[in-house]
């Protein structure tokens, strides 16, 4: 009897941990002067209250030449969200105002540069097919992964 609620105990536990780790809230890119980012795919749950998107330019150059930014859409609005974008213009940080097709982004950076974004979690459902991307021009050729969510 006493072996059995043990048993139980160490299932309880392991159960809490791994849905613990399955949690992740955070997509934390890198991008650099080589227009990469350091991922391919991030996964996030939606499950979580607030995604935190983290974004650190590890490059040198200025915005103005190789600025990045970190944009959430649905895979088939990528496209139209980066014409916009680049007809919205520097000024704008290549990305229309209130676009509804924005899921979630950063602010423009340039070398040396981090920024910080949030959107909520209930915005993403599970197994939805999400990209994350750089919207300066011609970036997103490159500087996009794939964004995973599981529930
Ligand atoms: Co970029």
């Amino acid at each position: 009897m006493k072996h059995l609620v043990i048993a139980t105990l160490g299932l309880g536990l392991l159960a809490f941990g791994g849905t613990a780790a399955a949690s992740n809230c955070t997509i934390k890119l890198s991008g650099d002067d080589r227009m990469q980012f350091d991922k391919k795919e991030v996964t996030v749950s939606a499950s979580c209250k607030t995604i935190n998107i983290e974004l650190a330019h590890t490059g040198q150059l200025p915005a103005a030449a190789m600025g990045h930014n970190v944009v959430v859409a649905a895979t088939p609005d990528v496209q139209a969200v980066n014409a916009a974008g680049a007809k919205a213009g520097a000024a704008a940080g290549y990305l229309a105002k209130d676009d509804p097709k924005v899921l979630g982004a950063t602010a423009m950076i340039g070398g040396g540069e981090s920024t910080k974004a949030s959107f909520p979690g209930s915005t993403l459902k599970a197994g939805g097919d999400y990209t994350f991307f750089c919207s300066f021009p011609g970036h997103a050729a490159l500087m996009k992964g794939k964004l995973v969510v599981t529930p």
